[in-house]
């Protein structure tokens, strides 16, 4: 038997660090895609990527972790369909990709979303979204080290073309939202500034996150679940004992939340000038106060606000480097991109990478 699966990337249109404190988020997913081609192998396991990897080995020995961050990935994966459904059989699997790993659309949950989709096709397990959610976040979280949220993969899954979702992460209840665009579209600039999640802030800012919940529960003397959920008031009551770092970081995450659903609102209506400049507000929340950003973001964001072709700019993803989103006139594009890239260059002594992201259609098992 054959698999194939196309595991899509995804934009986040605003709703940045929200998913793990049990917000909301409003991505996509896009035009450009990790693509694995399964078989069944006898004997032993084979797996090469056109990004220059490849790994042997056999699913029935015992999970060891790789010194070779990419293959943790993979054997993540199959330990996790092994402690879920017991053996799982040696398979061949061939990894093209159009998504640039490190740019934050989610090439890490494009692969192993699409690790488990095909492999269990191919050992006959069925899984149901959910599940393949849990299974990937476990593998993010024990396998790799970042303790990410559920946003990626469940855009990856539930993906639907033009539209962006919005997504409760407290209680995973989501709604489509049309996206109209009109005369406007979906601009990617990538940094080349690769992030490395595990070795950058990411999981500090999850346990900030925490740490505030805690201490403002204990302060205002309730059970808030998650951070998502206070209310100015009573973040502003537990000011004076949340230190300062701790309460820009909650500050940052309240109103993003609102954002974002505001954001939604606006985009149903069609109101994209209004919505940029939320995009707008959203970065400068995640520079200031949640201080994920890095100068080359901030630097490409701050130049598309002279041009009114441009309605909205922000950093996306994790943070640290990677990419920034633009909501632009399609009839500008090219023009913006002639510019940005000279000054980038220029200034930086880096090529900037360009996307013209199109919402699409979530992951697909062709067998
Ligand atoms: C990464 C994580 C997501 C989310 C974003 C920030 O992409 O994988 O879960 O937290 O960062 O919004």
């Amino acid at each position: 038997m054959k698999v194939i699966v196309k595991s899509p990337g995804r934009v986040n249109l605003i709703g940045e660090h929200t998913d793990y404190n049990g917000g909301y988020v409003l991505p996509c997913a896009i035009n450009l895609s990790i693509n694995l081609n399964f078989k069944y192998f006898s004997n032993e396991s084979f797996v090469t990527s056109d990004l220059g990897y490849s790994m042997i080995f056999n699913t029935a020995e015992k999970y060891k972790k790789s010194e070779n961050h990419w293959e943790n990935y993979v054997l993540g994966v199959v330990n996790e369909l092994k402690l879920l459904k017991g053996d799982v059989e040696n398979f061949h699997c061939e990894i093209k990709s159009s998504l640039p790993s490190g740019a934050g659309i989610s090439s890490s949950s494009a692969l192993v979303c699409g690790l488990i989709a095909g492999i269990s096709t191919l050992n006959n397990i069925e899984l149901n979204n959910e599940q393949i959610i849990k299974l990937s976040r476990n593998v993010e979280h024990k396998y790799i080290g970042v303790l990410g949220g559920i946003m990626d993969q469940f855009t990856i899954l539930n993906a639907k073309k033009d539209k962006a979702i919005l997504l409760n992460c407290d209680n995973i209840e989501s709604k489509y939202i049309d996206l109209n665009l009109k005369e406007y579209e979906l601009l990617l600039l990538d940094t080349n500034v690769k992030h490395n999640l595990v070795n950058t802030e990411y999981n500090t800012r999850v346990k900030e996150c925490k740490k505030a919940l805690e201490i403002i529960n204990k302060q205002v003397g309730k059970n808030y679940s998650n951070l998502s959920m206070v209310s100015i008031d009573d973040l502003i009551k537990s000011k004076e004992i949340l230190n300062d770092k701790i309460y820009r970081r909650a500050l940052y995450v309240l109103n993003e939340n609102q954002r974002t659903v505001e954001s939604a609102d606006l985009l149903e209506k069609g109101n994209l000038s209004q919505f940029g400049k939320l995009m707008y507000r959203s970065h400068y929340g995640l520079k200031n106060n949640y201080e994920v950003s890095c100068r080359e973001l901030d630097y490409l964001v701050e130049i598309s606000q002279k041009y009114d072709d441009v309605l909205g700019a922000r950093m996306m993803g994790g943070g640290f480097g990677g990419c920034t989103i633009n909501l632009l006139k399609r009839e500008f594009t090219n023009k913006f991109i002639e510019i940005i890239q000279k000054q980038y260059k220029l200034n930086y002594k880096l090529d900037l990478g360009v996307i013209i992201a199109k919402p699409e259609e979530g992951l697909k098992i062709i067998k």
